[in-house]
């Protein structure tokens, strides 16, 4: 039997934020490169995701095709290059006659390039809606019809619906043939929005951070499972406030202890692991958070379950997701200003009996019994894997 697709949250590394459209073979060859030396690769990072801004037009078939300038080898020999290496190859279009960036897109070419994709080797596409009418109806149809483009292409082809939440994607996308679809902005290199927004809508101007995507999310728990996922977009860890090549996209960067957050909460919330900084300058901080395989194995529990926020009161915000093992992941994260301490008793969260208490980030055990007691830094998150001391 062949497994699902995105059985379990996909993981990778994708152009975007770092590279924008200033994207080439040889970058994209260095970061496949680095995605094996660093080690993302064998933590599970397993997807490189050319993003906006690869597209040359069409030829006089009408066939897409790279910008020659930006890929002079083409993307089946890049797709070769990457495949060598244990890497699946993502690429990116929009469901309408120009992509966000304003390049050649996909509309009314569903099958056609489905069927370069598959011939060129790609196994990922993210599907975008810039530029597309705003109802719900058009987008089902849109994203059906790519959806069965690519099951008839003849080869195997995630799909990653990305028309920003604004039509409640989670209620249609997986019947429409996707794999995960976005459910907010773009995100950005903050820890959150400045200004209170009510709408997620207004986040597109305001520029979404890491506590806004959160909040999104945390309503959408019911609608994540193996095969269809909520997709809360890129981890911004390790850019750090640098503009790459991409310029200023928004957002001046965070603290490590907020991006080991990013970290917790997303694989807490089942949200796919994108990276993308540049992973041929990235710093031991960096490494230590995006390649803890104890916290990835939270994220890439055979369950699937995306954690529940049991506790959202003051500046306390504790989730828990259940394990395949029977164990649970407990996250617990302070949005304030400075260092407070919680005193939480598991049966306040539904868990009954006793627990030894493993510290994800600490790497080791912090606790045994039916509570935990402790200080959590302003803006870091605690995570922790419950295993049962109950015989
Ligand atoms: C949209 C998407 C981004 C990125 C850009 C590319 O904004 O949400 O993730 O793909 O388009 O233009």
């Amino acid at each position: 039997d062949k497994p699902e697709l995105a059985a379990t949250p996909p993981m990778g590394w994708m152009t975007w934020n770092y590279f924008a459209d200033k994207i080439n073979e040889k970058d994209i060859k260095e970061m496949a490169d680095a995605m094996v030396s660093s080690g993302m690769v064998k933590a599970g990072y397993n997807y490189l995701m050319i993003d906006d801004g690869w597209q040359g037009g069409r030829d006089n078939r009408n066939q897409i095709i790279a910008d020659p300038l930006k890929f002079p080898s083409g993307v089946k020999s890049l797709a070769d290059y990457v495949h060598e290496k244990g890497i699946k190859l993502g690429i990116y279009s929009d469901a309408a006659q120009l992509t966000c960036a304003g390049y050649t897109a996909s509309l009314n070419f569903e099958e056609q390039d489905a069927k370069t994709f598959a011939s060129w080797g790609i196994d990922y596409l993210k599907y975008d809606y810039c530029d597309a009418p705003a109802d719900s109806a058009t987008a089902v149809v849109r994203y059906k019809k790519m959806a069965d483009a690519l099951r008839n292409s003849g080869r195997e082809i995630a799909l990653g619906i990305c028309e920003w939440g604004n039509r409640k994607p989670w209620l249609w996308a997986k019947n429409a043939g996707g794999q995960l679809w976005r459910t907010t902005a773009d995100v950005r290199d903050k820890w959150a929005a400045l200004k209170p927004w009510k709408d997620p809508n207004d986040l597109h101007s305001i520029g979404a951070g890491i506590m806004d995507i959160v909040d999104v999310n945390a309503d959408l728990a019911q609608y994540a499972g193996p095969g269809g996922w909520n997709d809360f977009d890129m981890l911004v860890i390790g850019l750090n406030g640098k503009k790459g090549p991409s310029g200023d996209l928004g957002g001046k960067g965070c603290s490590e202890t907020e991006y080991q957050s990013q970290m917790s909460l997303w694989s807490i919330m089942t949200a796919p692991l994108v990276a993308t900084n540049d992973l041929r300058i990235m710093s031991e901080a960096t490494k230590r958070i995006l390649l803890n395989e104890d916290v990835i194995a939270i994220n890439q529990d055979a369950l699937g379950k995306q954690a529940e926020r049991k506790i959202n009161k003051g500046n306390w915000n504790v989730f828990v997701k259940p394990l395949k093992n029977g164990d649970y992941a407990i996250a617990i994260l302070n949005r304030g200003a400075s260092a407070e301490s919680l005193s939480l008793n598991w049966k306040d969260l539904g868990l009954d009996g006793s627990y030894k208490i493993n510290d994800l980030w600490l790497h080791k055990a912090v606790g045994n019994g039916k509570k935990w007691s402790g200080r959590v830094l302003s803006h870091e998150t605690k995570l922790f894997r419950l295993s049962s001391t109950d015989k």
